[in-house]
């Protein structure tokens, strides 16, 4: 009997993450008339917790029943023409992801590719589009905390030089949003993409939608095809205080109680715990001389991608966590696929998720035949917590 195929395991993969028993005894309430009293309470507490959360005032947060990816189409569907140029900028996964959606919507679909593991350079971003008369790119898009690599992009320094273009600034922070700084006014983003079964530690089902005053009037004039995601209806509804369609009503308890967490937390004090969170594992991994995927510059804060040792598969590495111990980590995607594996550190938990995760992995690795000094991944951990404690 495999004794950890039932709930007693531990999620150590960016997402979906393991959800706290606050949020799990929510999701499990009656259901109530999302069109009644009730239910406008919780979706206006949660469109004005995801405003402050975005950092907004000026723009719109929605929120739709759909995983991810439903929020990374509606990136594209809504604020575009057919035959629009457009620019991504790739350093992994995702970003040939929202590559993929912009062709099919009959987007021209240019792409800037950087080495896998390492940030989007903006002085490099800032060189390409240089070439080009301002405008020629109606807008660029790019991932916030790119998954697949564990890099963090930097927005801040981005932001600048696609406005200065003149381009709308479109993200996805599907796995940055919450656990990693966003500035959604400051930093002139038009249009951000969110889930919930990331830092947010909700179920997987709702994804999150921030839209500026500019993309909503770019949106007013585009010509791709769009019902469920169109933006212009939740834009009309929302203004009654209601969603225009029947709401994943659970998600919505769910995600009234994640906010409810964040902010008991505080949002800079939970972000924070994530820096710390990835300190601990990145020094954990350093220390037992494997190599990391992404630069301490551009390292996420709530994924860190690890080269497999020489002669060891990271399959059998994360098989054997999962039946030894139930701890789940993460593969690699596209090129990384049989090279690396990942630790997920994100949304409710820490410094005892990391112990037990290097306790584990290092009597995994020894069993494997890699060799290192016992305890000594647990020890560097504890030095991080400590020293932030
Ligand atoms: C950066 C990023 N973008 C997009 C997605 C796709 O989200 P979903 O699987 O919820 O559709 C993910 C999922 O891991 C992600 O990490």
């Amino acid at each position: 009997m495999d004794r950890f195929l039932n709930d007693n395991h531990m999620l150590m993969i960016p997402g979906p993450i393991t959800v706290p028993p606050r949020i799990l005894r929510v999701n499990s309430r009656p259901m109530i008339n999302h069109r009644g009293p009730i239910f406008q309470k919780i979706h206006e507490y949660c469109v004005d917790g995801l405003k402050k959360i975005f950092k907004t005032d000026e723009g719109e947060v929605y929120i739709f029943a759909s995983v991810g990816t439903g929020a990374m189409e509606a990136c594209v569907s809504n604020f575009f023409n057919k035959d629009d140029r457009v620019l991504v900028l790739i350093n992994g996964n995702f970003g040939q992801r929202f590559a993929q959606i912009a062709n099919v919507y009959g987007l021209n679909v240019d792409t800037l590719e950087f080495v896998w593991g390492q940030y989007a350079e903006p002085e490099k971003v800032k060189e390409y589009l240089s070439k080009y008369p301002k405008g020629t790119y109606k807008g660029v898009l790019v991932q916030h905390n790119e998954t697949s690599t564990a890099i963090l992009n930097d927005l801040e320094r981005l932001s600048p030089i696609i406005k200065e273009h003149g381009a709308l600034f479109v993200v996805d922070s599907i796995s940055g949003m919450v656990a990693a700084p966003f500035e959604m006014d400051k930093w002139k983003v038009d249009v951000v993409a969110a889930a919930s079964q990331k830092a947010f530690g909700c179920p997987p089902g709702i994804s999150l939608l921030g839209v500026s005053k500019e993309a909503l009037n770019r949106a007013n004039n585009s010509n791709l095809p769009r019902f469920y995601f169109d933006v212009r209806k939740y834009h009309e509804s929302y203004k009654k205080g209601q969603p225009p369609f029947t709401a994943p009503i659970s998600l919505y308890f769910s995600l009234e109680e994640s906010i409810k967490m964040i902010f008991e937390e505080g949002l800079e004090n939970f972000q924070k715990r994530h820096i710390v969170l990835r300190d601990a594992v990145r020094s954990a991994v350093k220390a037992l001389g494997l190599k990391l995927v992404s630069d301490d510059k551009c390292a996420s804060p709530v994924v860190t991608g690890v080269f497999s040792p020489e002669g060891i598969k990271p399959q059998d590495i994360i098989d054997n966590m999962r039946k030894e111990f139930g701890i789940v980590l993460a593969g690699g995607q596209s090129q990384f696929k049989g090279k690396i594996f990942r630790i997920g550190h994100l949304g409710f938990i820490g410094a005892t998720e990391i112990f037990a995760t290097f306790a584990a992995l290092e009597l995994t690795l020894e069993k494997l035949g890699y060799k290192f000094e016992k305890g000594i991944s647990v020890k560097a951990a504890q030095k991080v917590f400590e020293e932030n404690m």
